[in-house]
């Protein structure tokens, strides 16, 4: 078997400082721990997400790893501690603080267990300062949430930040957050069905439809995870719109679909057909595996869909696993299962 690298999965860790001591403001998330590995993130006073130790006990990580015969994992935060809504002090406070406790476990990993940094994208000087903290300190990547309140990809601060990822070789992960359409969406996880595929796709869109591709430079290494949300199913409507109505061309030279190749997306689409197609409109070599662990909307045997695939190649499936990843991070990875 080919070696495996899941790009997309989360961390906690076990405990962390009070953040509503430590900020005086009350709703930052903390971990209620049930016993038996198993936990309640909480959001202030309110339950957000059953977790359990795969997220904090490297051990345990490891033993599902193997389980699963996964060699890597590059692992980020949960967005729900972006913090981009507080004051920019306290989300730089929760980035370096978060960044430091993910290297603490990755240095317990043996090497199978790398981390993507977090940033407060409120403020991009001290974003592009905390980027460069967290990659001299072991980090390979850094992940962002799709916005920041009202400011969107096209925004010149995030195109600011971009720009200085790429200009020092630091590959990003951009992660939907803060969902569209709250009053309507309460039940059902609409959120997360439908309004989080929806976060991805504009962000892939302000990047082309703004021009922001066409100033930022092609070293960009950027990935959106969940497939790219709805971005691969509706291009050709885009493209449609873009031929026939000047609104949509006004700052976008080239069609919408000529810029694919800036971008990569991860596998985690959970169905066969829909990864067939993901591959073909992005590209054999723009996919990269992706799971979601351990997340209850995660892929629950890790690698099965890629692997199980009857439709892709074994090439492709090896692009996919983790010869695309080590493109995209710009370093090698081992086999180790
Ligand atoms: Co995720």
């Amino acid at each position: 078997m080919s070696v495996a690298v899941d790009i997309h999965n989360h961390f906690l860790p076990e405990s962390w400082p009070d953040l509503a001591e430590r900020f005086g403001e009350p709703n930052w998330p903390w971990m209620k721990h049930l016993g038996g590995g198993q936990a309640m993130l909480m959001l202030g006073d309110e339950p957000y997400r059953p977790v359990y130790s795969a997220c904090w006990d490297v051990s345990k990580r490891l033993e599902e790893m193997d389980r699963d015969g996964i060699d890597h994992q590059v692992m980020s935060v949960t967005p729900l501690l972006f913090a981009y809504m507080r004051k920019p002090e306290q989300a730089a406070d929760c980035a370096r603080l978060f960044n430091d406790l993910a290297l603490e476990m990755c240095a317990r990993s043996n090497g199978r267990i790398h981390a993507v940094a977090q940033v407060p994208l409120q403020d991009i000087d001290a974003s592009c300062r905390e980027v460069e903290r967290a990659m001299a300190a072991g980090h390979i990547g850094v992940q962002i949430g799709n916005h920041v309140g009202t400011k969107d990809f096209d925004d010149e601060g995030i195109i600011t930040f971009l720009h200085h990822c790429a200009d020092i070789g630091c590959p990003v992960l951009e992660h939907p957050w803060d969902m569209m359409g709250r009053e309507r969406m309460s039940r059902y996880m609409m959120q997360w069905l439908v309004a989080m595929p929806a976060e991805t796709h504009l962000a892939m869109l302000y990047l082309i439809l703004s021009g922001a591709l066409e100033r930022l430079p092609k070293s960009l290494k950027i990935c959106f995870v969940h497939g790219g949300g709805n971005f691969a199913f509706t291009l050709g409507r885009v493209d449609n719109a873009w031929k026939h109505r000047d609104i949509v061309r006004e700052h976008c030279p080239q069609p919408p679909s000529s810029y694919v190749k800036r971008f990569w997306v991860d596998s985690a689409v959970f169905d066969e057909a829909a990864l067939r197609f993901l591959v073909d409109v992005m590209g054999e070599e723009r996919v990269m595996f992706g799971t979601d662990y351990p997340f209850p909307l995660g892929e629950q045997q890790l690698g099965s869909l890629v692997r199980g695939s009857t439709s892709l190649t074994a090439r492709e499936k090896a692009l996919i696993m983790s010869e695309n990843a080590a493109v995209f991070f710009n370093r090698p990875f081992d086999k180790r299962t």
